[in-house]
């Protein structure tokens, strides 16, 4: 393979999973319950099939077989999540050594083949407990989720020196609050923008408790889910509504963490509409003290916007979604297993606006990755012939690499995942890994992906 695209030194290969989707052992090793062991009690009919969070492909017990696979596929990184409801059974409390010990095998065996391992704290796994008294609605829970993050730093910061303070936190804001796709199920943009100033809270008070530490080389990010908002037209109407989707769903997370304050324009526009959050004193100063050393990117796609047709109905609850519509471009390519948009181009156009507007902050792409329904149909000689997804990565490191070219901070790629997993509501619907799973057996295979993405860590490039 002649390499046409190649990457900077020591550019990061890997992939990036979290502690619910792959672990298993749900109910074991001392764990306690979080929001999905709860919700999948109460509702299993939520989830596709019916599968919830108990199975999974149970690296909780396979840990070992599977570092291995990713040392032979080439990784020199990989991203997986502590589970606060597993270290701190109730969220607050007792350690579980049971998962310190886990923990602490996982991080020493990467470490034995030279994988770096990279640390997130929350991956949408509220302890039952903490939601209880009110989840990040509460300023209690910011607190004890500090708690549990120095408990980390403490435990595993000799070794650990990439750690995240969330995956994605708009998630559980859209899933939780806003769109009824993740527990507690409430529909209400007021608290959905409470519970989202609260986790940036939560992030800048880590990040203080982080600093404290001292430890040498170490870097403290977040990982944020960026999906560029590209205008139907450029008419002013069309403009400005994929300006106020880019404030709400990306600059709303992306500025108090990268520049320390929340853009002027949200502030605005929320208090134009009673919808500010409540704020403590101290919280502004504390924010603009501790912004991120390094960020995630997860990309998947884009979002297309358009103005409204109609005005909303000013007796209508206050929504994100009175300010724009969603936009279906014509002639799109879709990713037609999963169907989300397929945009390469949306990755160059992330990373260069962070050098001209984020300071050109040092950043990866911590998650890319392409969903597919029913994979098992595309297997050729035993083995998951999954060259769609080999397109869509060399797709998307080619923008990557021009974005490098053109003086962008990006030090690595991971993809979403190293595995099939389980999957938040879609359980096993769509399968992403390098590696497929068999659910019931548990065995894994490479796909034909594997092979790629290890000749590409080998030559660092393509
Ligand atoms: C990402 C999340 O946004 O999307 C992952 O960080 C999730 O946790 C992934 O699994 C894929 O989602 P889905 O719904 O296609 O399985």
């Amino acid at each position: 393979m002649s390499v046409d695209y190649t990457f900077p030194e020591g550019f990061w290969w890997g992939s990036a999973t979290s502690a619910t989707q792959i672990e298993g052992a749900a109910s074991q090793g001392g764990k306690g319950q979080n929001i999905w062991d709860y919700w999948y009690a109460k509702e299993p009919n939520r989830f596709f099939e019916g599968v919830g969070p108990e199975t999974t492909s149970n690296f909780y017990y396979t840990y070992q077989e599977d570092i291995k696979r990713m040392k032979e596929i080439g990784h020199n990184t990989f991203r997986f999540s502590i589970s606060w409801s597993r270290l701190i059974p109730g969220g607050k409390g007792e350690i579980n050594q049971e998962a310190v010990q886990f923990y602490n095998r996982v991080i020493d065996e990467l470490m034995a083949h030279d994988i770096e391992p990279f640390v997130n704290l929350f991956h949408f796994d509220m302890p039952l407990e903490m939601q209880e008294i009110g989840g990040w609605e509460n300023r209690e829970v910011v607190d004890l989720f500090v708690e549990y993050a120095n408990t980390c730093f403490e435990l595993f910061g000799d070794r650990v020196k990439k750690w995240f303070t969330f995956n994605e936190p708009i998630v559980p804001v859209e899933g939780g609050y806003l769109y009824d796709f993740h527990y507690p199920n409430v529909v209400d943009a007021k608290r959905a923008i409470q519970v989202g100033y609260n986790t940036m809270i939560a992030n800048a008070k880590s990040i203080k408790a982080f600093r404290f530490h001292q430890f040498d080389e170490s870097q403290i990010g977040v990982i944020l889910n960026l999906t560029p908002s590209y205008p139907r037209s450029q008419n002013p109407a069309d403009l400005k509504a994929s300006q106020i989707a880019d404030l709400f769903f990306n600059r709303s997370f992306l500025d108090p963490a990268v520049l320390g304050k929340y853009p002027q324009e949200l502030i605005k526009l929320l208090e134009e509409h009673g919808h500010l959050p409540q704020t403590e004193e101290g919280d502004a100063v504390l924010m603009e003290a501790n912004t991120v050393d390094l960020l995630g990117v997860n990309y998947y796609q884009p979002r297309r916007v358009k103005a409204k047709d109609h005005l909303p109905n000013p007796y209508s609850p206050f929504m994100p979604d009175w300010f724009f519509d969603n936009y279906e471009m014509p002639g799109r390519k879709m990713n037609k297993y999963r169907g989300w948009e397929i945009y390469e181009k949306g990755i160059y156009d992330i990373m260069m606006n962070l050098k001209e507007n984020y300071g050109n902050i040092e950043s990866f792409v911590s998650e890319n990755g392409m969903g597919v329904q029913d994979e098992g149909r595309f297997i050729q000689d035993g083995i998951i012939e999954d060259d769609y997804r080999i397109e869509f990565i060399k797709g998307h490191l080619q923008w990557l690499h021009q974005a490098i070219e053109e003086g962008c901070n990006a030090k690595g790629y991971h993809l979403w995942s190293f595995m099939d997993n389980w999957s938040w509501m879609n359980a096993y619907k769509n399968r992403y890994g390098f590696f497929s799973v068999d659910i019931e057996t548990k065995e894994r295979k490479p796909k034909k992906s594997a092979y790629f993405i290890k000749q590409v860590a080998d030559k660092n490039g393509f």
